[in-house]
């Protein structure tokens, strides 16, 4: 008794830290998308072609295409790069959450 007790116990840990692990790992992608679309002023979507955001810009390269990494998105965001603006106006938090999204939303496939 005391045995299956403490077997289904630690199922039941191992559950529970795989559910938290998913959590992290899942990008806030509905959130990303209004980001990308709307509330980044400008919009990436003005200048991107992103097809998960329904973005056909055509001024910066097509990110389906470029795939960047979170790290590279990040950086352009936030320093800008070309003709693109660094972002002042978006928080840490939106930052890296755009950057996730963006990865996620365009390396889905890998
Ligand atoms: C005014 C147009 C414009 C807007 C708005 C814009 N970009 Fe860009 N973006 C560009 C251009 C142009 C480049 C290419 C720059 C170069 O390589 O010279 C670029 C490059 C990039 C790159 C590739 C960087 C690299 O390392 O090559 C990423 C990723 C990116 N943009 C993401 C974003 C995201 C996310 C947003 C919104 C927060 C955004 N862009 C908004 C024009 C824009």
């Amino acid at each position: 008794m005391k045995q299956s007790f403490y077997k289904n116990a630690s199922v039941a840990i191992i559950f529970a830290v795989l559910a938290a692990a998913n959590a992290v790992a899942q990008v806030n992608m509905e959130e990303g998308k209004k980001l990308f679309a709307q509330t980044a002023v400008p919009a990436c979507a003005v200048c991107h072609t992103l097809k998960h955001a329904g973005a056909t810009g055509e001024i910066g390269p097509v990110l389906d295409e470029l795939k960047p990494d979170a790290t590279r998105v990040e950086k352009a965001i936030r320093n800008g790069i070309g003709q693109m603006p660094p972002y002042q106006s978006l928080s840490d938090a939106q930052i890296k959450l755009l950057a996730n999204y963006v990865a996620a939303a365009t390396q889905a496939e890998k």
